[in-house]
């Protein structure tokens, strides 16, 4: 079976997040509404393949039973380390493999990883290849535009295409743009022209300030042949934006009580801080009445049994 060629049209994506989109919030989110495909934060292939990182790994790449259908991310820049790692992914349960060429995070770039790789296009092939031939799982690639310059896509994007992934992921800006310059949507046009001449079955996702699913229906009725619409920091905005429902407050409590249920169920196995959960606390507690006091209040606290004291109402 291959995952792509089972979801709708259009389909819908959580956008894989470092920091964010782990194992707890995917099913926070799969609760609230869920998207038609998951994506693990990303995993380093060369973590995976020495013996010292490959626990943590592991554990990177560990899934709940709600986030399926789910896609493992993975980067980093050494061909063989791709095959390892692809070859590996099959066994755990994944629906298919993406490869990032996007990131642009700088210690990731000065390893030659994630958007760095559209530098060195000979390299990003052979990884992409290497994954693809080690693996029977449907292998895709999540890139940018280019490294500095928008019109770079007319050269990248081909090079990929032509290794004919079962899926590209653009997000439409380039390493440089960051997310600081609205997403390029009038290049669409000539992005699904690119990727019908080159690899007519490979599906284009589209990435780029999409806030929920009534915006992703309205850009799939303007370019109807975009396959599917990731969405990243608009479940910042609403949890529930593959729905595109507005959350009531006791929509938005519940889901802070599960995920901190969630994560106290985690941490009895597994060794997790909770400073870092205060991060998705804004998430939840945003647009009502009292939300900021209430916010302010939560973000002193340094356990869950003390924030749950908080939201005894
Ligand atoms: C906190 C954060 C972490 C991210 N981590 C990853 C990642 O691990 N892999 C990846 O391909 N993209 C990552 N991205 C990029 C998003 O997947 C997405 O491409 C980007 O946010 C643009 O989409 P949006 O405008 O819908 O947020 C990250 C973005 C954010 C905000």
């Amino acid at each position: 079976m291959n995952i792509w060629e089972e979801l709708p049209r259009p389909f819908l994506i959580l956008a894989p997040m470092e920091g964010v989109t782990d194992i707890l919030f995917r099913q926070v989110i799969a609760s609230a509404g869920r998207p038609d495909l998951f994506f693990t934060e990303f995993t380093n292939v060369s973590s995976y393949a020495s013996e010292k990182g490959r626990h943590n790994a592991l554990e990177r790449l560990e899934v709940a039973p709600t986030d399926s259908p789910i896609i493992a991310q993975i980067w980093g820049k050494t061909p063989e380390h791709f095959s390892e790692c692809a070859k590996a992914l099959e066994s755990l349960g994944f629906s298919g493999v993406d490869i990032n060429f996007g990131c642009p995070d700088k210690h990731v770039n000065k390893t030659g990883g994630g958007a760095a790789m559209i530098k060195t296009p000979e390299l990003a092939v052979e990884c992409l290849k290497n994954a693809k031939n080690s693996t029977n799982l449907p292998v895709s690639v999540k890139t940018r535009l280019g490294w500095s310059n928008p019109d770079e896509f007319k050269t990248w994007l081909p090079t990929l295409l032509n290794e004919h992934p079962a899926a590209l992921t653009v997000h439409l800006r380039t390493k440089k743009e960051m997310s600081k310059v609205p997403a390029h949507y009038e290049l669409i046009p000539e992005i699904i022209s690119l990727r019908n001449e080159a690899s007519p079955k490979t599906k284009l996702i589209i990435n780029g300030d999409i806030k929920d699913r009534a915006h992703a229906l309205q850009l799939h009725e303007q370019y109807p042949k975009v396959d599917g619409f990731m969405i990243g920091r608009g479940v910042f905005q609403n949890p529930y934006c593959f729905t595109s429902h507005e959350p009531t407050k006791d929509e938005l409590m519940a889901l802070l009580k599960k995920h901190l249920e969630l994560f106290e169920d985690y941490s009895k196995n597994h060794h997790i801080s909770y400073e870092p959960l205060k991060h998705f606390f804004k998430i939840y507690v945003n647009n009502f009445p009292g939300a900021k006091e209430l916010r302010t209040k939560l973000m002193e606290t340094h356990s869950v049994s003390e924030a749950r004291e908080l939201l005894t109402f």
